[in-house]
């Protein structure tokens, strides 16, 4: 099978059509790539310097073959290789979390939908309360990590509006109040926690994917959630930890603002790994929301 690796910019070269009409520097035309004798001088002359093609590797039958494909094919095959790659980092981690949803859960999910889609749930009140209280665990490390920012990129997430520990410390008061005991976190809430406590310091690119997800699920589908359940055991009380000061599709915007121009130093490798890790963070939230049907 071929190989297509751009290579880096300093490589990149041009082409024209006294290149293309010199018979000996052509081996063979292909659908959008044009393979070339590329040890002819008076070709690597005039390759070179051009901005709108680059080259690719291709092994093959006749061993490593090096051809140019024009700018247009490459990021065509970029843009096909990482869905979302043109908006930005954060559009590719939402095209990964999204394929991971059910069907039930939202239009893009992939996934078969589970035995109990959620509007089957049978929620119980202190099921819900363990739900808040893991939660709580949760992003108090959270935000005590992008706080400390032992990886100096973290500082940029701090303050950024959508803190949830001191929303859901009121909503547990409140239960509280109304006098319901408020247990210790359970071990969903606390491995998690220590998950991402070892993940921030060892591998900045799988925490910051955990951190997207968490935040970014809760004011999708986790809004879904609390509404349907304070529906059906709350009276439609309102909850703190789904009430957000300001405009919160603008501090969606600066976080995604944020987390692309954090990701534009990541090789495409450390990319991957974050993308890679999404799986990781529907597993361990998945944990924490099954918790309300306890
Ligand atoms: C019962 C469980 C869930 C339901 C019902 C649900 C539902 C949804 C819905 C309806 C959307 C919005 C889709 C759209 O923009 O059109 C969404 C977005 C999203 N969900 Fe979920 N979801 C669930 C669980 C999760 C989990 C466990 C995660 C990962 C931890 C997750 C991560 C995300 C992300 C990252 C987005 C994109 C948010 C954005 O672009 O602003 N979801 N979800």
């Amino acid at each position: 099978m071929a190989i297509t690796t751009p290579l880096s910019q300093s490589n990149l070269c041009s082409t024209n059509n006294t290149i293309i009409k010199t018979p000996r520097m052509i081996h063979q035309i292909q659908s959008n790539s044009i393979s070339l004798n590329l040890r002819n001088p008076s070709f690597q002359n005039k390759l070179w310097g051009n901005r709108n093609c680059c080259l690719v590797q291709r092994r093959g039958e006749g061993g490593l073959r090096t051809s140019v494909i024009t700018a247009t094919a490459a990021a065509e095959k970029q843009k096909k290789r990482y869905p979302g790659e043109g908006k930005g980092f954060v559009e590719e981690m939402r095209f990964v979390a999204m394929k991971l949803h059910t069907k039930d859960q939202a239009k893009e999910g992939e996934k078969e939908s589970q035995a109990q889609p959620l509007g089957r749930w049978e929620p119980s009140i202190d099921g819900y309360i363990q739900f808040l209280v893991d939660s709580k665990c949760v992003y108090d490390t959270l935000e005590s990590i992008v706080d400390k920012a032992a990886v100096p990129s973290y500082a940029e997430f701090r303050n950024t509006g959508l803190e949830r520990a001191g929303a859901l410390a009121k909503d547990l008061e409140w239960f509280k109040e109304r006098g319901h005991a408020i247990p210790e976190p359970s071990n969903s809430g606390l491995s998690y926690s220590q998950y991402l406590e070892d993940l921030s310091v060892k591998d900045p690119q799988a925490f910051l994917c955990h951190f997207y997800n968490v935040y970014f699920a809760h004011t999708a589908g986790g809004r879904m959630i609390g509404k349907k359940v304070a529906e059906m055991i709350l009276e439609k009380k309102e909850l703190e930890f789904y009430k957000w000061d300001g405009d919160l599709k603008q501090l969606l915007q600066n976080v995604r603002d944020k987390l692309n121009v954090v990701a534009e130093s990541w090789s495409r490798e450390e990319k991957n790994h974050c993308l890679e890790e999404t799986e990781k963070s529907f597993k361990y939230s998945g944990e924490l929301l099954r918790l309300i049907l306890t």
